[in-house]
């Protein structure tokens, strides 16, 4: 199997799992206890159906969206993920360079593995930073500050992850941060020769947001120890109130689920949220975003930008979200296990069949531009 071969999200995801080590993939494919949110996500898209119109002279697709004061030319993103160079050697560096090339939004994690400023310096289009808040107040300030220093476009505060998210996946394979080639995983990764030779013949893994900040000599952790001992869990809205004033720019909350949330996201003066439940990757049995979209779109629709993210597969899911009421939507497995097949190649023949997914079914539903999807083009069961 090769990149021509990928087609759809699952061949991606089959192509990484021929590619990775198993430690690898399961992290990346795998989500919280029995996994039923992760699973529920993608599912949740049929609990509708779209509307087609006909012959309405749609010849010229323009699927543009803004967002966060942003202009993006297709409405899907690449949301902010970890460890990216853990999963093809090309890493950070290959999402912005493809994100880019399709003039879509992606993001830098605070567990990238690539610096904040070196990707900005390096790519004009647009950067969101994905911030975890630690229990290291000091160290918030300095990864805020070097965020300003560096001119990321969005600032997005990760609010899902205050404790670590049961990845049994995780435990049963021992994936862990820093990461590193332990001896007992050594098999593993001796069956795919090409990955290990490519990851330990290039730059060493590194988290240019944290190392100089971070003491993890005590040996390597799993994401959910990190998450659980490094997060802050007493995190509240006076916190976010204080970054917003300190960051004086486009702010957006990833995690939102509830309307509660979502009124207060905008009393605090946020300019977006992101409803997502992590990919499944944290409170298994949350409710999936889509299923919750259209509640939090009443709600604050008009106040503040509403995005949504988890499960996206297709672009049909694309414009169900969109005709709900999203503004956008963010992926991240499906460009992860593009990038995992094939580096950035993979990642721009992701972006590339999903802007023509999103175009053929734009036309198949008689809709020539974003604005004219509505909920009039969807029907529930
Ligand atoms: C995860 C984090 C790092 O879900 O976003 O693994």
């Amino acid at each position: 199997m090769r990149l021509n071969d990928c087609h759809s999200f699952a061949d991606f995801r089959e192509l990484a799992r021929r590619r990775l080590p198993s430690p690898i993939f399961n992290y990346i494919d795998g989500a919280a206890d029995d996994e039923t949110t992760y699973d529920r996500n993608t599912k949740s898209f049929e609990a509708c159906d779209l509307v087609p119109n006909v012959l309405r002279g749609v010849e010229n697709i323009d699927m543009s969206v803004k967002i966060l004061g942003q202009n993006l030319d297709m409405p899907i993103y690449c949301s902010p993920t970890a460890l990216q160079r853990v999963f093809h050697h090309q890493g950070e560096n290959a999402v912005a360079a493809a994100a880019d090339k399709f003039g879509t939004l992606f993001g830098v994690s605070s567990l990238g593995t690539v610096s904040l400023s070196e990707i900005r310096k390096s790519y004009s289009g647009p950067q969101c930073y994905q911030f975890y808040f630690h229990k290291d107040r000091a160290l918030n300030r300095v990864m805020l500050e070097d965020a300003k220093e560096a001119n990321v476009d969005v600032m997005m505060l990760t609010v899902d992850t205050i404790t670590g998210g049961n990845r049994e996946r995780d435990l049963k394979t021992g994936f862990s941060i820093p990461f590193k080639l332990s001896l007992s995983g050594i098999l593993q990764f001796a069956i795919k020769p090409l990955w290990a030779l490519n990851y330990l013949t290039h730059e060493k893994f590194s988290l240019p947001q944290l190392d100089d900040h971070v003491d993890m000599s005590d040996g390597p952790i799993s994401i959910g120890k990190y998450f659980t001992d490094m997060l802050d869990p007493c995190m509240n809205w006076d916190d976010v109130a204080k970054m917003v004033e300190f960051w004086d720019g486009q702010f957006c909350l990833k995690g939102v689920m509830s309307v509660e949330d979502a009124k207060k996201a905008v009393d605090v003066g946020c300019t977006g949220i992101v409803i997502s439940n992590h990919g499944g990757r944290q409170l298994d049995g949350s409710r999936s975003p889509f299923d919750q979209l259209s509640e939090i779109v009443d709600a604050v629709g008009d106040d503040i930008d509403v995005i949504m993210d988890s499960g996206i597969q297709r672009g049909t899911h694309v414009l169900k979200a969109l005709s709900l009421g999203a503004k956008a939507v963010g992926g991240g497995r499906f460009y992860l296990f593009a990038l995992a097949a094939a580096g950035q190649l993979g990642v721009e023949r992701a972006l590339e069949l999903m802007r023509l997914e999103i175009e053929r079914d734009m036309r198949l539903m008689g809709v020539s531009s974003i604005s004219e999807l509505s909920t009039k083009n969807l029907r529930f069961r």
